[in-house]
Order: C-alpha cells, then structure tokens, then sequence
C-alpha cells in the first residue's frame, strides 16, 4: 500500500521517518526525486550508509519527534513501521504533518485478535516486549486504528484509511529470531532463555500469523 501509493505519486521531495538500515527506503529511491531518511539510531544510519546507499538519499541521525527541517519543505512525507518505537508517537505525527507541503502517509503493523492465530500473535508480542523493554530497546504496542484515527480527526485532517488483513501462518521459531540478541543485551539471558522456552512449550501445536497493515493516507492539500 505505502509503496504502491509513493510509486503512483513519483513524489520529488521526500522524508523518511526511521529508516533503520535504509532496505525500505533504497527500495522507494527509483520512484522519488530525493529522499532524506532519518533514524534515530546512529548504528542504523551506520548501516544505511554501508548497505543501502544511493546518489539520491541522504541518510542522517534524527529525532522524529523533532526534525531540523522547514515547515512543508517536503511534498511527501513517510514512516513505515516506526510510530510504535516511538513512545510520544503524537509528537512525530505532528512533526510529519510540519513538515510534508502535501501528503503524509503512514504504515504501520495492526493487531486484530479476530482469531486463535492472531491472539496467539498478541501474547507473542506482548512477552517479546518485555524482553526488549528490558533490554532498554524502543518498541511498544501497534498503536490501534481507533487511536490513531481519533488523533488525526481531532486534529481536523482529511485523511484515507485501508487495512491490509494478513492470516498467513507464522512460526514461534521466525517470530522469535531476534529474542537471543535482546536476551543477552538485559544482562540475565539465561532467565530470558528459559522463559522463551516455557513460552514455546506452553504455544506447542498452537496457531500463530502474522499482523496486519494498517495504511494512512493523509493530503493536508485537496
Ligand atoms: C521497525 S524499524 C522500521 C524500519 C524501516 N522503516 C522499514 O520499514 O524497513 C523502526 C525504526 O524506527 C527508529 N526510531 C525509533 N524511534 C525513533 C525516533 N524518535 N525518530 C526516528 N527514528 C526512530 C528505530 O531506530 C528503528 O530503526
């Protein structure tokens, strides 16, 4: 949705908001002018720069809470999969719609306990948050479509909502790929460990899929 939406625009002026190791925004850079893709983990930016450079995106460290740019100065402004790393996610909200002349679009992950798979998915989630919240990483609950439709409505916004829903299995084992790493960063991995296996052995034979897309289209120009 988000990409299909910035290839149809062919935007000139662009920013991203969380970049991480620029994978997304490399994939975007065909279809825009120029994009400024900001992340505020240096570490990230780091590897932007090593793995996904091109002559058109400038990679920087940046808080998206606030950004050192002009107001509108961006026709397009973007995040995909960030707001819920980030606890004031109102302020980035506000920050966007600052600085995009025209679209802000936002992409982000949806939980839907519509299912066993997908409550299955939530306690996931909600016990892989625990770790990282220890491990002092930011990541915090997707933020609902009520809330975010209610933040935007308030603030007087004409705004395009689709939900992608999205039923394809997952397994504990891809959905916990990365638990080892926070574990180990709590500085008590082998309580983190053990925990996961008590988790995994509870979940056994248990569904579990993966979350659905929730895209915002918001024009600030109609
Ligand atoms: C799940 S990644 C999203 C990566 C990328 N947008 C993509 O879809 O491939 C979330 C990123 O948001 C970044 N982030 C968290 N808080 C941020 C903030 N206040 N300002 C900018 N980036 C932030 C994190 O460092 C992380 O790299």
């Amino acid at each position: 949705m988000l990409k299909d939406k910035i290839v149809e625009l062919n935007p000139e002026r662009v920013l991203d908001i969380g970049c991480r190791d620029g994978s997304f925004t490399a994939e975007l850079s065909q279809y825009c002018g120029e994009i400024i893709a900001i992340d505020i983990n240096p570490d990230a930016v780091e590897r932007a720069l090593k793995d996904n450079s091109k002559s058109n995106i400038e990679y920087m460290v940046g808080d998206g809470r606030s950004v050192e740019f002009d107001d509108a100065g961006f026709d397009l402004v973007y995040e995909k999969d960030a707001l819920h790393h980030i606890k004031e996610w109102q302020q980035a909200v506000d920050e966007m719609l600052r600085l995009s002349s025209n679209y802000v679009l936002i992409e982000e992950p949806l939980n839907d306990p519509r299912s066993e798979a997908k409550r299955n998915a939530i306690m996931a989630q909600e016990f892989f948050l625990e770790v990282q919240r220890e491990a002092g990483y930011s990541h915090f609950k997707y933020i609902s479509l009520e809330t975010l439709k209610g933040y935007l409505k308030h603030k007087g916004l004409n705004f395009e909502i689709e939900i992608e829903k999205c039923d394809e299995p997952e397994t504990y084992e891809h959905h916990f790929d990365q638990f080892e790493e926070f574990a180990f960063k709590t500085g008590r991995g082998d309580y983190w460990m053990k925990r996961l296996d008590d988790f995994l052995d509870e979940m056994k034979g248990r569904p579990i899929c993966q979350s659905d897309t929730l895209f915002i289209e918001v024009r600030k120009l109609k």
